[in-house]
């Protein structure tokens, strides 16, 4: 897409920018094995993982309240209750912020660019589908990294993220069923 019509941009296309910026903390080199150094570090990629979270709990409320058309109901109901998880992830992530001695980020100044997922309204019920299963998609491929990352060096944040990702992989899996039950084919390559 060029950038002659921005307001038009469809999602998709800003998923390789969304997905540095998901690694933007990783590149910095590998976690000691010690860890207890890093602890600065950690804080820095959970407060990156809560204005994710934060993100996504604005997007699914908004879509949750906004959906319109045939067969709406279910859908809404299915965006709001990913708002609900998505807003118990926030909560976690903030909570272990605050146990490493970090202060979590609420700040809605910079939150987007802070985030690794996107906000986006779409403009009709699949569209928003369509944007709830590519963020979900960034969430699940940044959070199992992540996971990868701290390894055994944090296993608290580890378990948590992978608790997480869990739920992730789920609302992915749904909103994927979604769009085949609202568009008649899965329509995503890759
Ligand atoms: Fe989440
Ligand atoms: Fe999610």
């Amino acid at each position: 897409m060029t950038e002659a019509a921005p307001k038009k941009q469809p999602f998709l296309s800003d998923v390789a920018t969304l997905r540095e910026r998901a690694r933007k903390h990783l590149g910095d080199g590998a976690i000691t094995p010690a860890y207890v150094g890093d602890v600065k570090k950690t804080i820095d990629i959970l407060q990156s993982v809560l204005a994710t979270e934060i993100v996504c709990v604005l997007r699914y409320t908004m879509h949750a309240i906004a959906a319109t058309g045939i067969s709406s109901d279910s859908v809404k109901a299915e965006f709001a209750e990913h708002a609900r998880e998505e807003q118990e992830h926030m909560k976690a992530v903030a909570e272990r912020i605050n146990q490493l001695g970090g202060k979590p980020d609420f700040n809605p100044d910079g939150l987007t660019t802070r985030s690794a997922s996107y906000y986006a309204e779409g403009e009709n019920l699949v569209d928003m589908i369509r944007e709830n299963l590519i963020a979900e998609r960034i969430a699940v491929e940044h959070y199992r990294e992540l996971i990868r990352y701290f390894g055994d060096n944090d296993t608290t944040t580890r378990v948590m993220l992978e608790g997480i990702l869990g739920v992730e992989e789920e609302h992915a899996n749904d909103m994927h069923d979604l769009l085949v039950a609202h568009q008649g084919k899965p329509m995503l390559a890759g």
